[in-house]
């Protein structure tokens, strides 16, 4: 069974997405056409991970500009342009957000007329979300041909379908291991502060009867040096020319261990993640969230009053720790060099 994380509704000219905040106590969906509840879903992590954020920031401008009243193409360009500018806003770190936006621009840039503007706005949206689909399905196919019959995997955060408008990127391989017959276990990381791991990763893996178990972040150094780990794959949020690689808050720290004990860390994400405008990681934008989420758990308070907190979304993992990258393209291995995506 897989859920569609993202769905466009073309009678209704809604976008259709599930509430992953409410996940797994239950399943519930936001319909929109105001690109204002995309912007507060985006912000609120309701619709996360790297290229699923990019499918929400090309539907959120498609539904802004449906609403737009017809007062002319000008104006219409001008307001969309906006609103283009306000989805881009909403998180830092993911590239698949600016990146959709900029190919909907492109698009709008062509037209000159409203109405054959917002036909050829709905078809790039549409576009972008099955080319995702399409292209996870690839990561999954060259990734599965690392994984052998028998394998167990650790994976941090959430890089599933919930991430993205497919079957995932760092367990797509997983997914299509198992339905080439691979017995594959896979170990979740938990993922503090927000459990994208234990709400997330480790739901869509038991729905998909995956082997699954959940463990803390604190105790992924032990199953490796245990010897019960025999891969990481994680997804990205933005990797650099040079193979460094933003993800999850936590990731770093995971192949600092994956090293020690001699495993290999893989990252699997589409092209579309890949930001060859930079030349390493140190200038990858990180996005830093509210006190709350470390001072808390679940909604409650945890800390004292007014203690000072350090809470960075994200971290980057340095190239010389990456095994090998997994694209649509192919397994790239070291060194790596991405200026070949630049436009
Ligand atoms: O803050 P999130 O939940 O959006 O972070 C998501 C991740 O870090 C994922 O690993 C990444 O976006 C890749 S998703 C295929």
């Amino acid at each position: 069974m897989r859920l569609k994380t993202l769905e466009w509704l073309p009678d209704e000219k809604k976008v259709r997405l599930i509430e992953q905040t409410k996940l797994p106590g239950s399943i519930e969906y936001i319909e929109t056409d105001d690109y204002l509840v995309m912007c507060d879903a985006i912000r609120r992590l309701a619709v996360r991970g790297a290229p699923a954020l990019g499918c929400a920031g090309a539907y959120g401008v498609l539904i802004g500009a449906l609403s737009l009243a017809e007062d002319g193409f000008d104006s219409f360009s001008k307001e969309t342009r906006r609103i283009m500018d306000e989805l881009r806003a909403t998180r830092p770190t993911a590239v698949n957000l600016p990146w959709a936006i900029d190919r909907m621009e492109s698009v709008l840039d062509q037209q000159n007329d409203t109405r054959a503007a917002l036909d050829a706005l709905t078809k790039e949206a549409l576009a972008i979300h099955e080319e995702d689909d399409a292209m996870c399905r690839s990561i999954g196919e060259n990734g599965a041909t690392l994984l052998a019959d028998e394998m167990s995997v650790l994976t941090h955060c959430n890089a599933g379908s919930l991430a993205t408008g497919g079957m995932g990127t760092a367990l797509a391989p997983v997914y299509v291991a198992h339905e080439q017959g691979k017995k594959i276990h896979v170990y979740a990381d938990e993922t503090r502060p927000l459990l994208q791991g234990a709400r997330l990763t480790s739901w869509e893996l038991q729905q998909n009867g995956i082997d699954v178990t959940l463990i803390c972040d604190n105790m992924a150094a032990v199953v490796m040096r245990k010897g019960w780990v025999n891969a990481v794959i994680v997804g990205s949020d933005r990797i650099a020319c040079n193979g460094d690689v933003a993800n999850k808050i936590g990731t770093y720290t995971v192949a600092l261990a994956a090293k020690e004990h001699n495993v290999p860390f893989y990252v699997a994400a589409p092209t579309s993640t890949v930001d060859p405008s930079l030349a390493s990681g140190d200038l990858i934008p990180i996005e830093e969230r509210a006190s709350e989420e470390v001072a808390g758990f679940d909604g409650c308070r945890t800390a004292p009053d007014g203690i000072k907190t350090y809470n960075p979304a994200f971290d980057v993992t340095p190239n010389e720790l990456v095994a090998a990258i997994i694209t649509e393209r192919g397994v790239h291995k070291p060194p790596y060099d991405f200026s070949f995506l630049r436009g």
